[in-house]
């Protein structure tokens, strides 16, 4: 019985360039009609392993394979499997979005006919017609995005790479590619795709490896990492700033663990589990230790929140650095 490889697959993927380790031993798998989510902050390295992917970069270290072709020693067959969009996307700013298509067709090895025909046909369904004939370089962001996706799938791919596909979009039209990538994934194609927003990543992925530093730091449905160390939180405020620390003293005495708090200013945070037994314990405890209380909350932590504590840098948009909460977070998810 033969064993069909997975769509995609990296064994200890490693690369530097000069000084800088770019990505340090990263082994992920896609399964033939997924969408993988590769979620990470900027400088993580997610842009060098789509490169390293997709022929353009040989990897220092480790293999990377697509329908088991290695993409170092059988780059044609990888080429001939794969789309891809993003960051060093071909799209030509000084000629139009039909003429672009056409090349690529042709470089495709299509004849003029069918370049044509495909070229029109994807501009059609990239809504892009009226615009086709006017240079790229006048066409609105979501406008290029549709494009140089309409160019990735120009020999129809069975394996496809989207870097940052959405990243300095506006909501609609990233919905608009939200939809694309939705379509591509329900037509049996094999997606990639990074991404700096945990949203992003949830809105399309079957599942997500997060990486940070050139390291998978952590991998899973989005479900399982929300519930890995995106839960609810108790956030405890006692009245006297004082007290801070005999509050976090008498919740560990008492068997519960309150995350780390060094820098927090004014409240200790704990980890709810299922049934949030900890809040009526928590409660008592300090209740029967005499510490007064100026509030208490319970906080379900944002996905970017949780996005933030797994790397501990914020993602886009989010404020630097992160709040009390988030360094809890991450001293409890540690
Ligand atoms: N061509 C290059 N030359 C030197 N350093 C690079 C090059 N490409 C990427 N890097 C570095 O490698 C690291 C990973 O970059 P990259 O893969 O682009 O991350 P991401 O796509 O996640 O933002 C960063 O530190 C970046 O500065
Ligand atoms: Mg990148």
């Amino acid at each position: 019985m033969t064993i069909t490889p997975p769509a995609i697959r990296t064994e200890d993927l490693v690369k530097n360039f000069g000084d800088t380790p770019a990505v340090r031993g990263v082994s992920l798998e896609v399964p033939t009609g997924t969408v993988l989510g590769l979620l990470g902050p900027n400088g993580a390295g997610k842009t060098t392993i789509v490169r390293m992917l997709s022929t353009l970069v040989k990897p220092d270290g480790g293999r990377a394979l697509v329908h088991g072709y290695d993409t170092a020693e059988q780059s044609r067959e990888v080429r001939s499997l794969i789309g891809m969009t993003g960051q060093y996307a071909a799209v030509d700013e000084d000629i139009s979005g039909w003429e672009n298509l056409y090349l690529i067709g042709r470089l495709l090895n299509m004849g003029r006919k069918e370049a044509r025909s495909c070229a029109d046909t994807m501009l059609e369904r990239f809504r892009l017609t009226e615009a086709a004939h006017r240079p790229v370089a006048g066409y609105s962001g979501g406008m290029r995005r549709r494009l140089d996706l309409a160019a990735s799938l120009m020999g129809e791919p069975r394996v496809l790479f989207l870097d940052e596909p959405t990243t300095g979009l506006d909501p609609h039209s990233r919905n608009e590619l939200w939809e694309e990538v939705r379509t591509l994934a329900r037509k049996g194609a094999t997606v990639l795709l990074t991404t700096q927003y945990m949203e992003e990543a949830e809105a399309l992925a079957d599942a997500i490896v997060v990486i940070d530093h050139g390291r998978v730091i952590a991998s899973g449905t989005s479900a399982e990492l929300r519930e890995r160390i995106g839960g609810p939180v108790l956030r405890i405020t006692p009245e006297r700033p004082a007290d801070l620390t005999a509050v976090r003293t008498a919740l560990i005495a008492s068997g519960l663990r309150p995350a780390g708090g060094d820098q927090d200013t004014d409240r200790v945070c704990l980890p709810l589990s299922a049934g949030g037994h900890e809040l009526t314990s928590a409660i008592r405890v300090l209740g029967e230790a005499g510490l007064p209380l100026a509030g208490v909350d319970t906080h379900v932590p944002s996905l970017d929140e949780v996005f933030l504590t797994l790397t501990g840098t914020g993602g886009p948009g989010s404020p630097a650095g992160g709040s009390a909460t988030n360094d809890e977070l991450t001293r409890s998810a540690a």
